[in-house]
């Protein structure tokens, strides 16, 4: 369903250019969840980010992004537009900035189901209701009315999801959307998740710094490292057998399974994507390191049969 293919979103910047994304690839089948897990300025959100098409106009993107064999980045600004909410929804971090105070559930949920093709008032606050329902709010009718404030957390994010569901998307960017929330809420909405992208048959990208909620949401993962993914393959692949030093580093700091605290930082700290080192940008850090870490940045190499990836010299490649 989603196909990326080479992406680079690159800004300018005091000092210098800057690729938060550098040569980014990766496939994503209908109804199934990506887990994209990484440190802090990895280039997470900058790519959802160039996936919705809400960059800076000043940011340079290039490569290719397919939906449907539909390339996003050859579309015109208009074209673009229509894809956002129908096609492709964004879930951000924050529930409660992502919400309007001064409006009511119902007014806001309404405003969504209007914007592409309207189907009139009735029509629309009935679907705002079936909306409430299939994120599981309880009493749904009620909290049709209610101000964002007058809701909990766990509410307040189902109601953001339900928004991002209002033009029933084939591809839904969940950008860390359970950080804000407690643990036992956090777990139902992850749950929730899952079921709606069955339901829905929806593609999901889910973006996180925790690997064991990576590990519970998604089918396979995508390790980022310094804007490039460093490690690609199925949940048990990463989590069993983690072939990236910089992933078993993530792993080696989540000792306990079902641990959901946050990854604890490895050594040291990312590099300046902005002024990347010759050779591999983990390579400062790296426990594993030799010289010829630094002689050229590392490609991907494909690991055994299931499309597992690793951008490390020292992985063996299957041939
Ligand atoms: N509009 C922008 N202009 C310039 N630099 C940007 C812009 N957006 C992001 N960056 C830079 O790109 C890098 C990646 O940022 P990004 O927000 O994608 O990180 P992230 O992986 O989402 O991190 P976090 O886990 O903290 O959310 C950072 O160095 C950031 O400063
Ligand atoms: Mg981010």
């Amino acid at each position: 369903m989603l196909e990326i293919r080479d992406l680079v979103t690159e800004f300018d910047t005091p000092g210098g250019p800057l690729r938060a994304n550098d040569g980014i690839s990766f496939q994503l089948e209908a109804g199934s969840v990506l887990g994209v897990l990484g440190e802090s300025g990895s280039g997470k959100s900058a790519m959802l980010r160039t996936i919705l098409g809400i960059q800076p106009r000043s940011t340079r993107v290039f490569g290719q992004i397919l939906l449907d064999g539909n390339d996003l980045l050859a579309m015109n600004a208009k074209q673009r537009r229509a894809t956002r909410g129908r096609q492709i929804a964004m879930v951000f971090q924050d529930p409660l900035t992502a919400l309007d105070p001064v409006y009511t559930v119902r007014e806001q949920l309404v405003e969504t189901i209007r914007v592409h093709d309207d189907p009139g008032t009735k029509l629309a606050n009935a679907r705002a209701l079936e909306l409430l329902e299939l994120v599981q709010i309880p009493s749904a009718e009620r909290r049709l009315d209610a101000y964002p404030f007058e809701l909990s957390g766990g509410m307040r994010q189902r109601v953001v999801i339900a928004i991002a569901l209002a033009c029933r998307p084939k591809l839904l960017l969940a950008d860390e959307p359970t950080t804000a929330l407690d643990v036992t809420v956090q777990a139902r909405v992850l749950e929730l998740l899952g079921e709606l992208r069955k339901e829905l048959d929806m593609g999901v990208i889910f973006v996180t710094h925790d690997l064991a909620v990576a590990a519970s949401v998604a089918d396979r993962i995508a390790v980022m490292y310094a804007g490039r993914v460093v490690e690609f393959g199925t949940v048990d692949e990463i989590a069993d057998a983690p072939a990236h030093p910089y992933t078993r580093g993530l792993i080696g700091a989540n000792v306990e399974p079902g641990q959901t605290d946050r990854l604890v930082p490895i050594a040291g700290s990312p590099p300046n994507l902005a002024n990347l080192p010759p050779g591999c940008a983990f390579a400062l850090r790296c426990p594993e390191v030799t010289s010829s870490c630094w002689a050229s940045r590392p490609e991907l190499v494909t690991i055994g049969t299931s499309g597992r990836l690793a951008r490390c010299i020292h992985v063996e490649a299957t041939q």
